[in-house]
């Protein structure tokens, strides 16, 4: 698969933060059943890789990524522990100048990130963090000198900002963590974490991201995986 088929075989990259390897195999899982073929574990933690070896190995179907990559060390590492691609916050001048083991999706915030990333041959790029590098505003205004480069969002988004990001032409998906918390995954709260992704496509396909009932979920990071959405919007 391409970077491109794995980007936009959904609208949502999870990002995921594994505290123990255990949790990789029912989170693949969890989101996959929810619609969400797609994930993204970062390197942040030392069971990373192992995680990553483990959905490889027992979860069909699933297109598992390494995130948090800072070097080529890292991108090898990510090869070897069978990850499909790789995303970097950022494009230092170490990273992905070799030929690569796996895709890499690098990371940009400006628009001279961005035109040196593609000098690189990077038109495939993380805005990051997308919230405050100026959101679905500043991809509009990228489109028209850059129309060529393609984003995948990520940084301080959630399940609201789904429709304005794929709305626009240069948005494949857009990334986030709030759909498998920290505490969710300690938890196991996998049901959970299904049915904050089933919600997260309903959004996407149109249905309404405000909660059923007032105070109810709707912002990154909330608890309840969002009960109000059942069918999507015709
Ligand atoms: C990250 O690498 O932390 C991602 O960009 C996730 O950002 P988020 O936690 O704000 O969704």
């Amino acid at each position: 698969m391409t970077l491109d088929d794995i980007l936009t075989a959904a609208p949502v990259l999870p990002v995921v933060t594994i505290g123990a390897a255990e949790q990789a195999v029912p989170l693949a899982r969890a989101l996959l059943a929810g619609g969400l073929p797609a994930l993204e574990i970062t390197l942040r933690t030392p069971c990373a890789l192992e995680a990553v070896r483990r959905i490889r190995a027992e979860v069909e179907g699933c297109q598992v990524g390494v995130g948090t990559v800072r070097s080529d060390e890292d991108l090898d590492r990510a090869a070897q522990a069978g990850a499909r691609f790789a995303v970097s916050p950022g494009l230092p001048p170490g990273l992905g100048q070799g030929p690569l083991p796996l895709p890499l999706l690098p990371g940009v915030m400006t628009p001279t990130e961005a035109m040196a990333a593609a000098e690189r041959g990077y038109t495939r790029l993380k805005l990051f963090p997308a919230r405050e590098a100026g959101g679905a505003a500043l991809l509009q205004a990228l489109a028209g000198p850059l129309p060529e480069l393609r984003f995948c969002p990520t940084g301080g988004l959630g399940e609201d900002d789904l429709p304005r990001f794929l709305a626009l032409p240069n948005v494949l998906c857009i990334g986030g963590s709030w759909l498998a918390p920290a505490a969710a995954l300690e938890r196991g709260e996998w049901a959970q974490i299904e049915a904050r992704a089933r919600r997260a496509v309903a959004i996407a396909a149109g249905a309404p991201a405000a909660p059923a009932t007032p105070g109810g979920p709707s912002a990154a990071g909330e608890e309840d995986p969002g009960a109000a959405i059942t069918e999507p919007r015709p």
